[in-house]
């Protein structure tokens, strides 16, 4: 199974990191995941890009540009043909001691590798998943791709108890978004996303369907969901670059509409099978 790690290809089970390292010290870094169909990269350059946005957002320089980035993914995937995630990770590097004073000149340390992209089964488009709320308790920097996902990780778990695949979070009131996608609700017709402001992460799957909606004249507005609204729902969505976009059927137990994936979600799906291959 090889892996990219500072420059070389390896196995990823040679790869060694430092204890020091201030992506395992802090959590300091950042990462993206790039969806890939039959060695094809889908929106790779907007993947790099988001990357860029994060560094930018953590006060750290990022080690490639788009383009050689988009080189070392096209050697890795030499390695991983048909259809993968690729996992990219940057952290600020290994620091001779622990301090949380962000070093100058720190080399970062880059780590990238594949495991095979599952997309969501035939049962779970047609049927749809079931998804739980809670509270949205993370931090104000979520539009970060920080590899800090404690936050996320203690959203999911939430999901996990209760037999579901994701967990629908809100702030103040108003939906945020899932625990490592993004959530859409669907009311008379009308496709409604939330802002995309600093308290969810952009997706690259999010940008897709806001395209994808456009071109396909379903109607999309991005505004503020109250909690009310998503439990009133016609339909409830997931979207990601691994879950591609999913119709939520059940929401904390209760049935989001009739309990099935909605006219819009079908069409939607569609759109998007269409558009990947
Ligand atoms: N997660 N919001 C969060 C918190 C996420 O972790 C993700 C992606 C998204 C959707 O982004 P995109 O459409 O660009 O994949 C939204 C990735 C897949 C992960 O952590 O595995």
């Amino acid at each position: 199974d090889i892996a990219y790690f500072n420059g070389k290809f390896l196995p990823l089970d040679e790869i060694r990191i430092s204890p020091l390292d201030r992506g395992f010290i802090f959590g300091d870094g950042i990462y993206e995941v790039v969806p890939v169909y039959n060695g094809v990269p889908l929106h790779g350059r907007e993947h790099f890009d988001r990357l860029q946005r994060s560094c930018d957002e953590i006060l750290m320089k990022n080690p490639h540009t788009t383009d050689e980035w988009m080189a070392i993914t096209m050697d890795l995937l030499k390695h991983h043909p048909g259809n993968q995630s690729v996992y990219i990770h940057v952290t600020r590097g290994v620091q001779s001691k622990r301090d949380h004073v962000i070093p100058k000149g720190l080399p970062n340390t880059v780590m990238m590798f594949c495991y095979p992209l599952a997309s969501p089964s035939k049962e779970s488009v047609e049927n749809g998943v079931a998804c739980v709320t809670a509270e949205d308790f993370r931090w104000k920097k979520n539009h970060v791709k920080s590899i800090s996902l404690l936050g996320n990780v203690l959203a999911r778990q939430v999901s996990v108890d209760a037999g579901a695949v994701e967990t629908i979070m809100f702030r103040d009131g108003f939906m945020t978004e899932a625990s490592a996608s993004n959530a859409f609700v669907v009311k008379g017709g009308t496709v409604l996303a939330a802002p995309q402001d600093n308290l969810i992460l952009l997706g690259i799957t999010y940008q897709l369907l806001e395209k994808l909606a456009k071109d396909g004249t379903l109607k999309l507005e991005v505004r503020p969901i109250s909690r009310a609204e998503v439990l009133a729902a016609d339909e409830v969505w997931l979207s990601s670059s691994t879950k591609e976009v999913l119709a939520v059927t059940t929401l904390d137990g209760k049935p989001v509409g009739n309990g099935q994936p909605g006219p819009m979600f079908r069409k939607m799906h569609a759109l998007y099978q269409d558009y990947k291959s």
